[in-house]
């Protein structure tokens, strides 16, 4: 009998079938004349049940169908009794592919906590929660390579090693093959790479953005969808030290191009998860709403996920300067008594995250496209603006998460590029290469990135990063 998916036996109903299926105990409860098992493949989020009558199957192999343990069951599809499902499986026979120990497996049939949970993230994906969190950020990924192969750009594979520092913020982590407890030293006295692996300075990458730039200087409209990595010591809900970016780069595009692409793609990622995720949202929408009800009033949100989802793919971001945003700032009262931790009194301040949150969810309560930073909080290759203090920048802020994508058009003079690089001091020669697509065939570009995981952050309602990555790597966490 060749396995079925517990997700097609609820799309076809094959009421009269012999059936095999194959997954994990989420719960048991029996009485003197049947047991029910409720099972899960992981293939929806539905748990399927298995009536097992103990006159066809034994008493232990029944006692060994604990919460944890994996199963193979071969049975009849039967019309439900009870409500909530349209069939269940007669048990013919049952088979203990594993079993679980039920005083040692740590996920009993109870809520746990999502702290707790993180503690064991090898098993996390059991629960109803994670496991529809990982269903979304497939169809989420698969949307993204969707999208672009529909409208004609080619995936790159930019390098995970590499020797620049795209973001220029210094925060990479090392790569080296060297023993740096007794490295080999020049004459100098520096460590001596040239006896390294790759006989230079490596890391891993913090973008594939300049890479990629490469390559939209030959292909037109290229993305990557790759790993990034980020030493940055920031222990917060919303930032990891391996994190995955989606980076489209587009030559022909400026600014506003690029903010129309941005606008488009997200919503289209978002509207392809309601059109193709629906019972894992509402699943998570119920999990959100229950969240909320611990809250206090005031800090609940004004719609559940759904309503939200819907309310992000159908409507207009709005668009602002930085200029109209620091107007703005300046004159809220975001809350009767007090003001911003950080006031912005100066023009030319980076937006706080406080700051950001206002504006979309006080102020516009609304996506919002942030544009034309002032140049010195802003990477070199931004292009300047006419005004000579900006730059065609444009960070994308979203309700419950701040900034979500960050780009900008580049800089493609020459003159202009090289001028801002010795003012932040980045070594040109060492950049021969990025300089050189400004040397040969230069043309306007443009492009952004996306920190996927914030989207999925965004889509499923979660509130902590850590756990829309199967694996979260920050300060102090690496272990598996
Ligand atoms: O704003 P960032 O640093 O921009 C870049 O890296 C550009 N090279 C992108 C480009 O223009 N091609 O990062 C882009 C996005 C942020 O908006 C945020 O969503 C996410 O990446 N991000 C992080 N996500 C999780 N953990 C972190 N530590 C992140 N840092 C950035
Ligand atoms: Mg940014």
């Amino acid at each position: 009998n060749k396995r079925v998916k517990i997700k097609t036996i609820l799309d076809e109903s094959p009421v009269g079938k012999e059936v095999t299926l194959m997954g994990w105990v989420r719960t048991k409860r029996s009485n003197k004349n049947v047991s029910f098992i409720a099972l899960n493949d992981g293939s929806t989020i539905t748990n399927y049940q298995i009536v097992a009558d103990p006159t066809i199957i034994s008493e232990d192999i029944l006692k060994k169908c604990a919460t944890g343990a994996c199963l193979k069951v071969t049975g009849t599809v039967v019309e439900s009794q009870g409500a909530g499902q349209a069939s269940e499986l007669n048990a013919i026979s049952i088979q203990v592919l594993g079993e679980a120990d039920p005083e040692k497996y740590p996920l009993q049939p109870k809520r746990h906590s999502l702290e707790f949970l993180r503690e064991i993230a090898h098993l996390r994906m059991r629960t109803n929660t994670f496991s529809a969190v990982f269903r979304v950020r497939h169809a989420l990924a698969f949307a993204v390579n969707k999208y672009f192969n529909d409208k004609g750009f080619f995936y790159i594979h930019t390098p995970i090693i590499t020797a620049s520092d795209a973001e220029g913020a210094g925060e990479t982590f090392k790569v080296t093959t060297l023993d740096l407890k007794n490295p080999p030293l020049t004459k100098d006295g520096d460590i001596d790479y040239r006896e390294d692996f790759f006989e230079r300075e490596a890391n891993l990458t913090v973008s594939g953005q300049l890479e990629g730039e490469l390559a939209a200087m030959a292909l037109s409209e290229i993305y990557t969808f790759g790993p990034t990595f980020r030493a940055e010591n920031s222990n917060t809900a919303r930032h990891l030290a391996e994190f995955w970016m989606i980076e489209p780069e587009m030559a022909f595009y400026d600014a506003e191009d690029n903010q129309d692409l941005a606008e488009d793609f997200l919503k289209y990622i978002i509207q392809y998860a309601l059109d193709n995720c629906g019972s894992d949202l509402e699943f998570l929408d119920k999990r959100l709403a229950e969240e909320e009800k611990g809250k206090p009033q005031d800090q609940r949100s004004e719609m559940g996920l759904v309503e939200k989802l819907k309310f992000v793919a159908e409507n207009e971001f709005v668009r602002l300067t930085y200029t109209e945003a620091i107007d703005i700032l300046r004159n809220s009262k975001p809350n009767k008594k007090k003001k911003f931790a950080y006031l912005i009194d100066e023009w030319g301040a980076d937006l706080q995250s406080e700051h950001e949150r206002y504006l979309v969810e006080k102020h516009f309560k609304k996506p919002v496209i942030l544009t034309d930073y002032p140049k010195e909080i802003k990477s070199f290759y931004m292009r300047q603006n006419d005004d000579g203090k900006t730059v065609a920048a444009m960070d994308i802020l979203f309700p419950g998460i701040g900034e979500i994508v960050g780009g900008s058009q580049r800089e493609e003079r020459l003159d202009v590029l090289t001028q801002r690089m010795e003012e932040m001091n980045i070594p040109q020669d060492e950049m021969w290469w990025y300089l050189d697509t400004r040397r040969f065939g230069a043309t306007p570009h443009a492009g952004f990135g996306l920190g996927f995981e914030r989207m999925v952050l965004f889509v499923t309602g979660m509130s902590n990063i850590r756990d829309v990555i199967a694996f979260p790597r920050t300060p102090g966490n690496a272990e598996f």
